[in-house]
């Protein structure tokens, strides 16, 4: 079936600094805690780094030319905090603030809406050794950044977006160590979540206050946690991973305060002494859009004490789990198919997830700020990439998108992650996620066929089923 998307509805690509810019050593840029991390032997699959990369820092404006191409009304981008202030604090690089300058000053001409997000990962490594996100100092230091990019870019940024995905950052980074700064502190995972919090209402205050016409967001990845079984054992399961994974920061964000029933699960872990009075209020500043990333669900159950428990949710795996406070809960397999992350693919999941904060909070607008899937790619012998399975998928879920906007749901944009082909994180070049095909040898771009198709929806609105579907 064909589906109309409404006239104003944004279509997007997503990227990160640290994924696609390279460059890590040029132009005054300071070493992040991805660096260290990836330069670690053993931390990520093949020893991949992200010196490189798509090597967006030279190419990108030829790279603004593939933007404009594809018709996108919106490009999200992240900026590399030790790009703009190498050591965290202090001094100011105005050599990368220059950069983004130009790339934003690019998109604007070539009627793009550029959304910014302040922190995608790389946190300066002088900021780690000072004790990282699990410090509260590291959040007034986040205030001072976001006052001298904001101050710089201003509203010529048409949003800006604190955090992506701030429970990677504490969980993955702090918690199973999967991510860098690869720590393994139950207690400090759960300081993160609360500093990533606080930083992010700084932050979101310093934008109201400098960029007062710019919209103010933030993206999470929220879980669609469902039970294997209807009994209650499996129920509360459930709740006890959605605290930790969705209402941790839905609570302080847009109700105020942390879920009580987290704080009780936890109360082995931490005593939450690091919040203090005002913390959760200032968290709560207002928000123009919630920025929602989707890839997949997840499934729980009750452990039963006996068999072997998996905590494995699909982000690597570690000794120590993300999940802190939650050894009584075991993580299943899911149906297929999959994808090359080996994900499992469930569109309806991105429906329930956008009726789920529709109802809960009603008013609020929504975006989906990433979405997307990673396949073994093959460029065919006429030089293109027939990647069917990421066309399919990308339909689907564009299409359940639409599903929760005719229930309702105020979804105004929609972002395929990614734009190119880049550094994923501890998988390394091995997974490609783009609609653009990098060769890392040449750093050649190819559009996909997923890009072509792309660029048809971008342009009329109209959702058309993939050829075969
Ligand atoms: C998200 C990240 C993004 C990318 C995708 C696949 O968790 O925000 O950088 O790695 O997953």
């Amino acid at each position: 079936m064909t589906r109309v998307f409404p006239e104003g509805f944004v279509w997007g690509s997503a990227t990160a600094s640290y994924q696609i810019e390279g460059a890590a050593t040029e132009d005054g840029r300071g070493p992040s805690i991805w660096d260290t991390y990836s330069h670690t032997p053993g931390r990520t699959l093949n020893g991949d780094t992200g010196d490189v990369a798509a090597d967006h820092y030279h190419r990108w404006a030829e790279d603004l030319g593939h933007i404009a191409e594809l018709g996108l009304s919106a490009y999200r981008f992240s900026i590399s905090w030790p790009r703009v202030q190498p050591g965290g604090s202090g001094a100011f690089n105005r050599a990368g603030l220059d950069f983004y300058s130009r790339l934003v000053d690019g998109l604007l001409e070539r009627g793009v809406r550029p959304v910014a997000t302040m922190y995608h990962w790389d946190l300066p490594q002088e900021l780690e050794d000072a004790g990282g996100w699990p410090a509260r100092d590291t959040a007034l230091r986040f205030q001072e950044y976001a006052a001298g990019i904001v101050a710089a870019l201003g509203d010529r940024v048409h949003t800006w977006t604190t955090f992506n995905e701030p429970w990677c950052s504490a969980y993955l980074g702090y918690g199973s160590g999967v991510h860098a700064p690869g720590r393994t502190e139950p207690a400090g995972a759960l300081a993160a979540v609360h500093h990533l919090n606080l930083a992010h209402g700084l932050a979101g205050r310093v934008v109201r206050e400098l960029a007062p016409a710019a919209e103010l967001s933030v993206t999470l990845n929220l879980h669609v946690v469902r039970p294997a079984s209807g009994s209650a054992a499996d129920a509360d399961a459930v709740r006890r991973i959605d605290a930790l994974a969705n209402r941790a920061f839905l609570g302080p964000l847009l109700d105020g305060a942390y879920p009580a029933d987290l704080l009780a699960d936890t109360a082995k872990v931490t005593d939450w002494s690091f919040v203090r009075d005002g913390d959760e209020r200032t968290i709560a500043v207002p928000l123009d859009v919630l920025g929602v990333n989707y890839y997949s669900t997840t499934l729980v159950r009750a452990w039963d004490g006996v068999s072997a428990r998996s905590d494995n949710d699909g982000h690597g795996s570690s000794a120590h789990t993300p999940w802190v406070g939650a050894d009584d809960v075991d993580f299943l397999p899911q149906p297929g198919p999959y994808t090359a992350m080996g994900w499992n693919i469930e569109p309806a999941g991105l429906t329930e997830l956008l009726l789920r904060l529709h109802r809960e909070h009603p008013g609020l607008p929504l975006m989906i700020t990433e979405n997307g899937a990673a396949f073994d790619d093959v460029v065919t012998p006429d030089g293109r990439v027939h990647d069917d399975r990421r066309l399919d998928y990308l339909y689907r879920h564009i299409d359940a998108v639409g599903t929760a906007m005719d229930a309702g749901a105020d979804v105004r944009g929609y972002f395929v992650w990614s734009l190119l082909d880049n550094f994923e994180w501890a998988w390394g070049y091995d997974r490609r996620f783009g609609i653009i095909r990098v060769d890392y040898d040449t750093q050649e771009r190819i559009w996909k066929d997923s890009a072509h198709w792309y660029r048809a929806l971008t342009a009329t609105g109209r959702l058309e089923p993939p050829a075969g579907d």
